[in-house]
C-alpha cells in the first residue's frame, strides 16, 4: 500500500480559502478527495462542520482542470443539472425550477456570460466553459467550494480574469474554499493561507498566511511582499541547485 498523504493536520476557518501547492504527486488531489468524501482515510479523520466525513458530501461544489459540461445541453441546462440531481434524490433543498433559473441567470451575469444561457458548450471558448463550470459548482450555494487546478488550462490573461471573478463571487456570498494549484501567483491572489506540500509521502512542509487585504489586485502580486512570498514558495517546492533540501 502506498501512503499518499501522511501527518496532515490543519483547520480551515469558515469563510476562509486555503490553497495547497507542491510538486506533482505530493497528494494535493488526494487531500481534496478526502475532504469531499470521495475517498476515505485509512488513518485519521476529516471533519466538515464538526461532522466526520464518511461519504460524499452534499453541500459541496467542485470544479476541476477540465470543465465537464454535457455537450448536448445548453449552458442553462448544464447549470440546472445539480438541481435535477437533488430532486432525484428527494432532497428537500431542491427549490422550484424557476427560482434556480433565476439564480443561474444571476450567476451568469456575475461571470460576464449574460445572454449565453441558450448556447451550447461547443460554442464557448475554454475560458467561458470554465466560467460556466464555476457557476455550476456554486449554483446550489454550497458552504464549501473545492477547486482542483480549476484554471490551469486557461491562458494567463483569462486566468487572471478568473481570479478576479472568483474574488467577486466570494465577496457576493460566503463560502469556504480549498484550492489546489501549481500556480503560486494564483494561490497568493486567492488564498488566506497557503500550505506548501512535500512528497513521498505527501505532507505539509510550510505554511504561509497571505495578508493582502480584500479586494486584492494584480498589483499585490507584483509588490515586494508578493514577489518575495512567491520566490520563497518556489524555492521550498524546488530548492535551488546546490541547496540542501
Ligand atoms: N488510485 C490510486 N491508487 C494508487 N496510488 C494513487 C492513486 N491515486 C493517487 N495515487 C498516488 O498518490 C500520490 C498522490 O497523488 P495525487 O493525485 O493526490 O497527487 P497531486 O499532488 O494531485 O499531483 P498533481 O500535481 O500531478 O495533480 C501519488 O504518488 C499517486 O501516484
Ligand atoms: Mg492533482
Amino acid at each position: 500500500m502506498i501512503r499518499a498523504v501522511e501527518g496532515v493536520s490543519l483547520d480551515v476557518p469558515r469563510g476562509a480559502t486555503v490553497a495547497f501547492v507542491g510538486p506533482s504527486g505530493c497528494g494535493k488531489s488526494t487531500l481534496l478527495k478526502l475532504i469531499a468524501g470521495l475517498l476515505t482515510t485509512s488513518h485519521g479523520s476529516v471533519l466538515v462542520d464538526g461532522q466526520a466525513v464518511t461519504r460524499p458530501l452534499k453541500n459541496v461544489g467542485m470544479a476541476f482542470q477540465n470543465p465537464v459540461l454535457l455537450p448536448w445541453r445548453t449552458v442553462l441546462d448544464n447549470l440546472l443539472l445539480p438541481l435535477e440531481i437533488l430532486r432525484e434524490n428527494g432532497d428537500p433543498r431542491a427549490p422550484e425550477r424557476a427560482a434556480w433559473r433565476e439564480r443561474a441567470l444571476r450567476l451568469l451575469h456575475t461571470v460576464g456570460l449574460e445572454g449565453s444561457e441558450h448556447r451550447q458548450p461547443r460554442e464557448l471558448s475554454g475560458g467561458m466553459r470554465q466560467r460556466v463550470s464555476l457557476c455550476r459548482a456554486l449554483i446550489h450555494e454550497p458552504a464549501l467550494l473545492l477547486l482542483d487546478e480549476p484554471f490551469a488550462a486557461l491562458d494567463a490573461f483569462t486566468r487572471e480574469e478568473m481570479w478576479e471573478l472568483h474574488q467577486a463571487l466570494r465577496l457576493e456570498r460566503e463560502f469556504t474554499g480549498v484550492l489546489v494549484t501549481h500556480d503560486l501567483r494564483e494561490a497568493v491572489f486567492l488564498a488566506d493561507t497557503i500550505y506548501v506540500m512535500r512528497t513521498h509521502p505527501g505532507r505539509l512542509a510550510y505554511v504561509h498566511p497571505v495578508t493582502f487585504a480584500a479586494p486584492r489586485s494584480m498589483a499585490d502580486l507584483y509588490s515586494h511582499d508578493g514577489t518575495e512570498l512567491i520566490r520563497q514558495m518556489r524555492d521550498e517546492i524546488r530548492p535551488p541547485r546546490g541547496a540542501v533540501a
